[in-house]
């Protein structure tokens, strides 16, 4: 854990811990090569985000824009990129050997509307103009256990009240986890948000993966430990 040093003058990002960014060892020279080369083509500008909103992200003008906390590995990312050419998708992730492991299906399949932040997704959300997102996707984010430590679950006040801003009105905030207490966590600060509605019909429809959906990394490993988990999706009010 490092502090977070992009905006030292931000008083909020002074109290902010956060994952900086961190590699482990295993990294292939073609992972090192994407890092340094391949990269930079596809990265994320907040400074261009800032000023001239997400349609400056890509080449052409897309129908939507979607963006991934923690894409992880980037399977998920990149999957939902490819069935959908038509968006534009911010993926988010500080953890440099996913980030290496999103680039290798980028460059091989040649998918062009990724822009990648391989760094504090915080970052993204402070840049996003208001309303520019019509989906936002929290995948198992780090649950945080001790309770010491819940202050750092991305999940929380402040990071809810920039998440609604970025969001278009009838946007999706779609979150997934495996850990209980981080789903009754989530449910305790959505459902006292009055900028957020959420969408189970039945107490059991959000037990169920969503039609379609295709296990992330990190659900697989649960699943493969016996942990079941929830699919909670909230409408932007
Ligand atoms: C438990 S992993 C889940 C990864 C992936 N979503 C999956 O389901 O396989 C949580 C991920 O969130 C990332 N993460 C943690 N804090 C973050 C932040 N502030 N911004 C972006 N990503 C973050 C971590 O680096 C990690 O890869």
């Amino acid at each position: 854990m490092n502090e977070d040093k992009y905006d030292p003058d931000n008083p909020l990002h002074k109290k902010r811990k956060v994952h900086g960014r961190t590699f482990v060892k295993g990294m292939s020279q073609r992972q090192f090569d994407l890092l340094a080369d391949f990269l930079p083509k596809v990265a994320l500008d907040v400074g261009a985000l800032k000023v001239d909103g997400v349609q400056s992200l890509f080449d052409t003008q897309k129908g939507e824009y979607w963006m991934e906390v923690g894409f992880g590995g980037g399977e998920h990312l990149a999957r939902l990129a490819r069935e959908h050419p038509d968006v534009g998708f911010i993926g988010c992730e500080p953890f440099q050997n996913g980030v290496a492991k999103l680039l290798i299906e980028v460059e091989d399949d040649n998918i062009g509307n990724i822009a990648v932040h391989s760094d504090d997704a915080r970052t993204v959300l402070d840049a996003l103009p208001d309303a520019s997102l019509d989906k936002l996707f929290l995948l198992y984010p780090d649950p945080w256990h001790k309770s010491k430590h819940h202050k750092r679950r991305f999940i929380c006040a402040e990071n809810m009240v920039q998440i609604a801003r970025v969001l278009k009105p009838g946007a999706v905030f779609f979150v997934a986890s495996d850990i209980p207490d981080y789903v009754s966590w989530t449910l305790r600060h959505l459902q006292n948000d009055e900028n957020f509605e959420w969408l189970a019909e039945q107490d059991t429809d959000w037990l169920q993966p969503p039609k379609g959906w295709q296990a992330t990394r990190y659900e697989a490993k649960a699943q493969r430990h016996g942990r079941k988990s929830a699919y909670l999706f909230f409408r932007r009010l």
